[in-house]
């Protein structure tokens, strides 16, 4: 049956009401809009963004339990529920985003990623790993190279006139469709750099780049060890993080649900991994709420 337009089995007109009482900050009305559309239908996004404007009143048993049940309806953990149960120090901080959730996050961003990034967010972590890299390279080095998490290739076009041959890999479909329009790529993987990398020929790559990246993984153990198994000896892995600045051990989750690394937890996973680490340079790759984001450029050499 009808009500003015209205079908009252249907929750997106509450949710849709809740999300902009939401980006107006007014997170009791938002509350009251979530609780309706789950009245009709439950559903995970409705409860995540419960938990999100639940905890923006400051009520963690609300939020925790919102995110819990967010959790429970979709495991795969799309909307990142657990990220924000781990920010809140509910949980334990997971040792990587889900694929899910970045899939899903870079899929939805892919258009308008670009002038995010570079226009508003003044990002240029490809500008500075490459004047990291420069100094160890002659001019007319021709490297094979793999742009690991490489987007819509922003991080390969500042790389590509050193490439005689570049590929590039990333979980989101939609990103890699912007990087192979660049033709700049000779092949292009849609999927997770762990698992990619450990499934290709050791030892064929002279450079792994990775420009923005790492911040969707916490522990890097797992990451270098496969960098290294596609690396040559002598190879390079050069990458940009956000660096802690409360402490140099271990890493930690922010609320913009991406980690930061500890200068010294760096250090130390890339000795565990077989790498020598040439340099570790501070400086900031983009700038967020207004503040220059405390950086790390990172370059580490195959011993
Ligand atoms: C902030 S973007 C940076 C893209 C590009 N490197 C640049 O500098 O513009 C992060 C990219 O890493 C990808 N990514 C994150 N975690 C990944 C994973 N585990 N496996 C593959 N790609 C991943 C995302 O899909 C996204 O395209």
């Amino acid at each position: 049956m009808r009500l003015g337009g209205l079908r009252p089995d249907d929750p997106e007109p509450a949710l849709n009401r809740g999300l902009v009482e939401q980006a107006r900050e007014r997170h009791d009305a938002a509350c009251a809009a979530f609780e309706r559309a789950l009245a009709i239908r439950e559903d995970a996004r409705a409860w995540f963004c419960l938990g999100k404007s639940a905890a923006a009143l400051g009520d963690a048993p609300r939020a925790t339990a919102a995110y819990r049940r967010a959790l429970a309806l979709d495991p795969a953990d799309t909307c990142g529920a657990g990220l924000a149960l781990a920010v809140m120090g509910a949980d334990a901080t997971p040792d990587a985003v889900p694929e899910r959730y970045v899939t899903e996050l870079f899929d939805g961003y892919a258009a308008r990623f670009e002038n995010e990034l570079v226009g508003n967010l003044h990002y240029r972590a490809p500008e500075i790993l490459h004047a990291l890299f420069a100094p160890h390279v002659a001019l007319d080095t021709k490297l094979d190279i793999v742009d690991l998490g490489c987007g819509t290739g922003l991080g390969g076009a500042a790389f590509h006139t050193l490439a005689r041959r570049l590929d590039g890999i990333d979980l989101s479909a939609r990103m890699v469709e912007q990087a192979r329009a660049r033709a700049i790529y000779a092949e292009l993987t849609v999927g997770e750099l762990v698992a990619s990398l450990n499934a290709r020929d050791g030892t064929r790559y002279d450079l792994a780049l990775a420009t923005d990246v790492l911040v969707y993984f916490g522990a890097l153990g797992p990451l270098f060890a496969a960098v290294r198994h596609v690396l040559r000896p002598g190879g390079w892995f050069l990458f940009s993080i956000e660096r802690r600045t409360d402490a140099d051990d271990g890493f930690d989750l922010h609320d913009g649900h991406r980690y930061r690394h500890g200068r010294r937890y760096v250090v130390a996973q890339a000795a565990a991994a077989g790498f020598t680490a040439v340099a570790l340079e501070d400086t900031s790759t983009r700038i967020d709420r207004g503040e220059p984001v405390p950086s790390l450029a990172v370059l580490l050499r195959r011993a």
